[in-house]
């Protein structure tokens, strides 16, 4: 038999637990899917797009593929927290909108974060291994960058 001031410590943990499930985030979904983040003049190959798909674009454009464990709280808000502040930084679904100059240092600051291996997070490398690029995926996003930014 627990005794009965841990049974009533479990409880409460329970509790807590269970009313966090009905706080959920909001969720950054766009209708149309991951289609068409980049636009049409940054020539971005069928390959460069899935490159991004797979490593950047989670936390990085308007439209995350999230996992089921994103259901569970407070994992949902840790994810959350990491897509503001990844989409504050770079948000590849503004590049319609933005001009020539920004895109160029948005487009700088991308190879530089890939050539040093700080992207993507490494705690996101964890969860998904296959987001890790290889020295091949580098270079091809490395060469579409500077054709774009020629
Ligand atoms: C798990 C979410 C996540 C993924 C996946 C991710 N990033 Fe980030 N990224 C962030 C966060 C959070 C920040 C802002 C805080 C920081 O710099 O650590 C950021 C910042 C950046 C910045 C701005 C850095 C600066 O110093 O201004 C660039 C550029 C960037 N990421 C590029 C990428 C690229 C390219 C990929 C894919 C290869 C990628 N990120 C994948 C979360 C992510």
């Amino acid at each position: 038999m627990m005794p009965k001031i841990s049974r009533c410590f479990l409880l409460l943990i329970v509790s807590v637990f269970v009313v966090m499930q009905f706080f959920r985030p909001e969720r950054n979904v766009e209708p149309t899917g991951a289609q068409n983040i980049l636009p049409a003049d940054m020539h971005a190959s069928g390959e460069v797009q899935k490159i991004l798909a797979t490593s950047c674009f989670d936390c990085h454009s308007n439209h995350t593929n999230y996992p089921w464990y994103s259901n569970i709280q407070p994992v949902g808000w840790w994810l959350k927290t990491h897509i503001t502040e990844g989409k504050e930084a770079l948000n590849f679904s503004d590049f319609k909108n933005l001009g020539p100059i920004r895109r160029r240092s948005k487009l700088e600051s991308v190879l530089k974060q890939i050539q040093q291996n700080k992207m993507p997070l490494p705690a996101y490398i964890k969860l998904h291994p296959e987001s890790k690029m290889n020295n091949q995926q580098k270079k091809i996003i490395s060469q579409w960058i500077k054709v774009v930014n020629k």
